[in-house]
């Protein structure tokens, strides 16, 4: 590795909404058996954002933290990924880095490329550190995921933030060279420019996730990588938790692995527990996936982790990690659990209420109506500018 340094994950904090709908009412409005939501995609329940929450309030309140222990020294990039930007110029970091009080002289940029751009952000970081050993990186992954009322993706809605300090020698997880790539020009989600929803084809986005599942493992493999044996989990992209079971079982088939259930529960059980109740958080959904597995009472000192990122489009990544012992003394366990716990739970009527919710566009000033408890909130809007606010 160039400068001899170890790179990763250093501290690793998340946020969620103020709000959460259980499947149960959702089950209960569409006449869906809740089993095909607890059972067939494996989920419990979504964040559901106030009106006076967005990607820069649930980014900020995952990254306050980070800072509050780290400080500011040596931060001089912030990264945030996202796919339900909230301004086609301006980075939404920029206004994280202001709500965080970051020095000047930090570089801020906004990265997209659906699901996967926090992991290009993860590895944008490792290149700056690998050149300066010294420097901090934190990386933000926000989003809000919105699907048309009553389509069959509305189930897999969800918001979150992870914030992300990238640093060398770290504390959590160390990041390995190689990774495997994968791109394909496949039409399966996407999200013009003037839609707050995205469009997406279900099937046939299963069936592009399992195709890039193959892509990256063979890219990996030709890459040099570890043997598919030396991983004691896996973090995938979780839209719905379900998928990583059928994502694990597509790459053990292609790799000529048998398909033991328990081995598959044991490689992924750790890593959904966050994702089954807060829903498909677009790039957060692989952190989460780590947050949970870190959190997770058992011991992974030292264990070699493998990271599957795909971000329809599509773009995919696999790495690999290992947990670096002693991690456990740096986690945010009861934060995080706090985090879920806090969320209001909301009726189906409140709920669309929200998720129709929008500010007029007229350039007047139309403050949001207050929701959100949390440490930051969206205000309102004046002359087509967002403002934020701190408690
Ligand atoms: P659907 O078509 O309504 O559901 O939507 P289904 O009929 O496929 O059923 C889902 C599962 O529930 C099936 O299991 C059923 O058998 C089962 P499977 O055959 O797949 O194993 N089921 C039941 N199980 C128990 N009890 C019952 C019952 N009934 C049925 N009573 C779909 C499902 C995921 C397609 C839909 O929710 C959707 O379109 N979601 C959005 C797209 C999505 O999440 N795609 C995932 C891959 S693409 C991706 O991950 C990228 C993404 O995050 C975006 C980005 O990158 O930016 C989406």
């Amino acid at each position: 590795m160039s400068n001899g340094a170890t790179v990763g994950i250093h501290d690793l904090s998340f946020a969620t909404t103020e709000f959460v709908l259980p499947h149960t009412a959702l089950a209960e409005y569409n006449g869906t058996p809740v089993g095909k939501y607890h059972t067939g995609i494996g989920q419990r329940s979504m964040s559901v954002p106030a009106a006076d929450e967005d990607i820069v309030t649930l980014g900020a309140s995952a990254a306050a933290p980070i800072v509050a222990r780290h400080g500011t020294d040596g931060i001089r990039t912030l990264v945030f990924a996202t796919e339900s930007s909230i301004d086609q110029a301006k980075a939404a970091g920029v206004y994280v880095h202001s709500l965080l009080g970051l020095p000047s002289a930090t570089r801020v940029v906004e990265l997209k490329q659906a699901c996967y751009g926090a992991t290009a952000a993860l590895q944008f970081a490792l290149g700056l550190i690998h050149r300066d050993p010294t420097q901090k990186v934190l990386v933000v992954a926000s989003d809000v995921s919105k699907y048309e009322l009553d389509s069959p993706g509305e189930a897999t809605q969800g918001a979150a933030a992870v914030a992300m300090l990238v640093t060398a020698d770290p504390a959590l997880v160390r990041i390995e060279d190689p990774s495997g790539l994968f791109t394909a020009d496949v039409m399966d989600f996407w999200r013009p420019n003037y839609r707050d929803a995205a469009l997406v084809d279900g099937q046939e986005s299963i069936g592009a996730y399992l195709q890039a599942v193959q892509g990256t493992w063979k890219d990996y493999a030709e890459q040099g990588g570890r043997p598919l044996e030396d991983f004691g989990a896996f973090c995938y992209h979780q839209p719905f938790t379900k998928m990583a079971y059928k994502a694990h079982r597509h790459l053990l088939n292609s790799a000529g692995h048998d398909t033991d259930e328990a081995a598959v529960e044991r490689a992924l059980g750790r890593t959904t527990g966050y994702n089954a109740v807060i829903g498909n958080s677009y790039t957060a959904s692989v952190y989460l996936g780590l947050a949970a597995l870190l959190d997770d009472a058992e011991d992974l000192d030292g264990q070699a982790v493998g990271f599957l990122s795909y971000g329809s489009g599509s773009v995919a990544e696999f790495f690999a990690g290992t947990v670096v012992p002693g991690y456990r003394e740096h986690l945010r366990t009861e934060a995080h659990r706090e985090a879920v716990e806090r969320r209001q739970p909301i009726g189906h009527d409140r709920y669309r209420e929200l998720h129709e919710w929008g500010f007029p566009t007229d350039g007047g000033d139309h403050p949001t109506p207050a929701g959100t408890t949390g440490p930051f909130r969206l205000a309102g809007i004046a002359g087509h500018k967002r403002i934020y606010e701190k408690r």
